[in-house]
């Protein structure tokens, strides 16, 4: 029997697959399902600046003037019980007691002070890790992605001095060098990187002529921008990958061990399939590491990773080569005909 066990962030886990920060994670009966079904580890949904500053009869009237930043707590908060920071830290500290895999709590502040203050508060909780939910949209055309970036990072690193539980980092992927921005966090003592997180993006209703609020779930293909990036950074950090976005089957947890990805995470595949779908996509590693003669994870992780790959060019651009030198070919081999 192939052994999935792997460690992330220093934390021993029975298996790579965790279930991301969303509302699945969002009260106790579903994640001790999640627990039962063979998940490696839970993120719980984002505590978030917005919960923290308004009392909680403002809640909903400001919730909507900042939906541009916030579309993504809108659609969670409302239907949890858990929407003030009180309540909040209740609630993760209730979930670290229901279940026995790690848990790791989720902070998205928008100022040091909420961020430092609410980081050490989250792990008063009793939880195992601490994931920093590093968005924000950006809405000043004035300022430079290098002061974005500086002050990212000495956030990340006064977080790391701040509390002793291991601190993985959620980026978007709107950066102009993700790699360097990667990099420079991993300095600073990040433990890992989700990467990456999916983004909601504001929508507009047009028979109303008001803004809607929207989020789509993620797709099949859409793995293939998280496989490049642990592809590319496999073996050239301290800290742990964990893929994230477009996660739907055993075989997307092998793609990104393949690359260099220690974990991975997932949220639309088990809301688009059920809790049911967790030993499904564990059974799925296991049987591929059984055919393959693997007994562990690391027996194969990283193997082609850009370090280790025959064919670097595949992280970066292999396929316009492709194309250019033999465009037959490349629609033969195309991978719309893998999945
Ligand atoms: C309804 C919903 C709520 C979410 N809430 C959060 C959240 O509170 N914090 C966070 O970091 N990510 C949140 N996410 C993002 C997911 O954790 C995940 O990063 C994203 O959906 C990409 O993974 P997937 O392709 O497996 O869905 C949410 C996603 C969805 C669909």
């Amino acid at each position: 029997m192939a052994d999935l066990t792997t460690t992330y962030m220093g934390l021993p886990l029975r298996n790579p697959l965790l279930v991301g920060a969303s509302p699945l994670t969002a009260n106790v009966e579903t994640i001790q399902q999640i627990e039962a079904m063979g998940a490696g580890a839970i993120v719980t949904p984002s505590l978030f600046e917005e919960q923290i500053q308004l009392e909680r009869f403002e809640f909903d009237e400001t919730l909507h003037r900042e939906e541009a930043r916030s579309a993504e707590m809108i659609t969670v908060a409302p239907q949890v019980q858990h929407g003030g920071p009180k309540e909040h830290l209740f609630w993760v500290k209730k979930a670290k007691e229901a279940i026995g895999i790690p848990v790791i709590a989720s902070l998205n502040a928008m100022t040091k002070a909420t961020w430092l203050e609410y980081a050490k508060r989250l792990e008063d909780t009793g939880v195992d890790g601490l994931e920093c939910n590093l968005f924000a949209s950006p809405h000043n055309g004035q300022q430079p992605a290098e002061s974005v970036e500086s002050e990212q990072l000495e956030l990340i690193h006064d977080l790391t001095q701040a509390v002793r539980i291991p601190l993985s980092v959620k980026l978007s992927y709107f950066y102009t060098n993700p790699l360097n921005v990667v990099h420079r966090m991993d300095e600073a003592g990040a433990a890992a990187f989700v990467l990456f997180n999916r983004l909601f993006d504001p929508e507009i209703d047009i028979e109303q002529e008001h803004s809607a609020l929207a989020f789509t779930l993620s797709h099949e293909a859409d793995h293939r921008l998280p496989l490049r990036y642990a592809g590319l950074l496999a073996g050239g950090l301290q800290a742990d990958i964990c893929s994230s976005t477009g996660i739907f089957s055993g075989t997307d947890i092998i793609r990104m061990i393949l690359a260099g990805a220690t974990t991975v995470q997932t949220v639309s595949s088990l809301m688009r399939h059920g809790l049911e779908h967790i030993p499904v996509m564990l059974q799925q590693l296991t049987e591929w590491m059984a055919s393959h003669g693997y007994d562990s994870l690391s027996a194969f992780r990283g193997k082609l990773s850009h370090r280790n790959t025959r064919d670097p060019w595949v992280y970066t651009r292999a396929q316009y080569i492709k194309l250019l030198m033999d465009p037959e070919g490349f629609m033969a081999q195309s991978s719309e005909r893998i999945d």
